[in-house]
C-alpha cells in the first residue's frame, strides 16, 4: 500500500479518462492538501478532450471495438500534447506531476483499459503512484471544479447525477462518503433521450439534438407518462416513457412501416419528450431534498447540459427548499472530460484514501460509488 502524500503543499496531478467515447487527458495542481477550507486553489493547467462521437453517429451509437481502437490513437496523441513527450529531454523522471489518475470504470471494458494501460505503464516509467477514479465520482467532482462553486460548496450536498449511463440521487457528507437515496431501475435519463430520439430519426447522440428541437415546441402536446413520479421510493423509470413514444409512432405516424415525418409535428413531440423527463427528476429531486435537507445541490452528468433540466430544478429547489445553493458543472465539464478524473483523484487523495500498487488495478466495468 502506498499512503497519500497528507503533508505535501502542492499537488500536480496527470489525469486520463478514456470510460466510453471521448479521450481525455488533464493537468490539474491544488494546495488542496494544505487548506482547512472547501475553498481551495484548484488549477486546471491543462485539458484536451477528443470526442468520437462523429465516428460512432455513423453506426448510430457506440460501438466499443471502434471506440477502444480510436482510444488508444487518441490517447497516444494527447499524452505526446500534455507532456511534450516528443520534444522533453528532461527524462521521464523528471515530469511534472506527482500522480497519475485515471478512471477505473464504470464504463466499457475494452475502453477503460487503453486508459488504465496507459496510466499504469506512465506511473511504472515515472516511479509515481497511480490513483484509480470511479466515474461517477468524477461527474459529482466536475462541479467541484469552478471556484465559484468551490465557495458556495457546503457538506451536506445533494446530487442529481444525470448521464448516459445512470440516474442517481447522492448524498455526499464529506469527501469520500455518499449514500445513494435513488437511482433508475432500468434506463438512464440520457438513454431515454437517446433511444427516443433516435426513434425521431436524430443522429447520435440524440439527447442534445432532441433537446435543441424542444426549444421550438410546445410541451403539453404529447400525453407521455411520468413513470414512477408518485411512487414513494426515490427511484427512477425510464423504460415505459421509451415504450409509450415507440407505441405512440407506431399507431399514428408509421405508415407501410415506415415513419411519415411530415404527419408528426417533431418539434411539439420532442418538447413533450424532453418535459417528460425533466418532470420526474425534478419532483424526485425535490423529494429528496426535502428528506435529506442537503446545504448544497448540485446536478452533474451529460444531461446535466440541458438548460431546462437546469432551470426547472433551480425554480423547483428555490420553491421548496430556499436555503439550499444550486450548483452544476461549467459549460463543457458536464459530459465525459479528464478534468472531472484529475478532481475526483485529488478527492480521493483528500479523503485520506490508501492507494493500491498499480500492478493491483485493472479496469472495473460495472464499478458503483
Ligand atoms: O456524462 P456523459 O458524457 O456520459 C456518460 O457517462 O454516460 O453523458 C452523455 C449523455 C448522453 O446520453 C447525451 O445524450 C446526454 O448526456 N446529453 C444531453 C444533453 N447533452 C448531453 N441530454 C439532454 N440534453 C442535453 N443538452
Ligand atoms: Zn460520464
Amino acid at each position: 500500500m502506498i499512503k497519500a502524500k497528507g503533508t505535501q503543499k502542492e499537488i500536480k496531478i496527470l489525469s486520463i479518462e478514456t470510460s466510453c467515447d471521448e479521450t481525455s487527458v488533464a493537468f490539474l495542481s491544488s494546495d488542496a492538501m494544505s487548506s482547512k477550507s472547501h475553498d481551495v486553489g484548484v488549477k486546471l493547467k491543462k485539458h484536451y478532450i477528443a470526442t468520437q462521437i462523429p465516428i460512432h453517429a455513423r453506426y448510430g451509437g457506440v460501438i466499443p471495438e471502434v471506440a477502444a481502437r480510436t482510444h488508444v490513437a487518441e490517447l497516444v496523441s494527447l499524452l505526446d500534447k500534455s507532456l511534450n513527450l516528443s520534444t522533453s529531454k528532461a527524462g521521464t523522471k523528471n515530469l511534472d506531476f506527482d500522480y497519475v489518475a485515471v478512471t477505473q470504470g464504470p464504463g466499457l471494458a475494452t475502453s477503460l483499459r487503453v486508459g488504465i494501460d496507459a496510466a499504469k505503464t506512465i506511473a511504472w516509467m515515472c516511479d509515481k503512484p497511480l490513483i484509480p477514479v470511479n466515474h461517477l465520482e468524477g461527474h459529482l467532482a466536475s462541479a467541484w471544479l469552478s471556484s465559484l462553486n468551490r465557495k458556495k460548496w457546503e457538506f451536506p450536498v445533494l446530487f442529481l447525477l444525470v448521464s448516459g449511463g445512470h440516474t442517481e440521487l447522492v448524498l455526499m457528507t464529506d469527501f469520500g462518503k455518499y449514500k445513494i437515496l435513488g437511482r433508475t431501475r432500468d434506463d438512464a435519463a440520457g438513454e431515454a433521450f437517446d433511444k427516443t430520439a433516435k426513434m425521431l430519426g436524430l443522429e447520435y447522440p440524440g439527447g442534445p439534438k432532441l433537446s435543441g428541437l424542444a426549444e421550438k415546441g410546445v410541451k403539453d402536446s404529447f400525453n407521455l407518462p411520468r413513470p414512477m413520479l408518485h411512487d414513494t421510493s426515490l427511484d427512477f423509470s425510464f423504460s415505459g416513457l421509451k415504450t409509450a413514444v415507440r407505441v405512440l409512432l407506431h399507431e399514428r405516424f408509421v405508415e407501410d412501416g415506415k415513419l411519415n415525418i411530415s404527419k408528426l409535428n417533431l418539434v411539439n413531440l420532442c418538447a413533450s419528450i424532453q418535459a417528460a423527463i425533466v418532470e420526474v427528476l425534478v419532483v424526485k429531486t425535490v423529494k429528496a431534498a426535502l428528506k435529506v435537507k442537503p446545504k448544497s445541490f448540485a446536478v452533474v452528468g451529460g444531461v446535466s447540459a440541458n438548460k431546462v433540466l437546469q432551470s426547472e430544478l433551480k425554480k423547483a429547489l428555490r420553491k421548496s427548499c430556499r436555503e439550499v445553493t444550486f450548483l452544476t458543472p461549467v459549460k463543457g465539464l458536464h459530459t465525459d472530460n479528464g478534468a472531472m478524473i484529475a478532481a475526483a483523484g485529488l478527492w480521493n487523495l483528500m479523503a485520506g484514501r490508501k492507494l493500491t500498487n498499480w500492478k493491483k488495478i485493472d479496469a472495473e466495468p460495472a464499478l458503483d460509488l
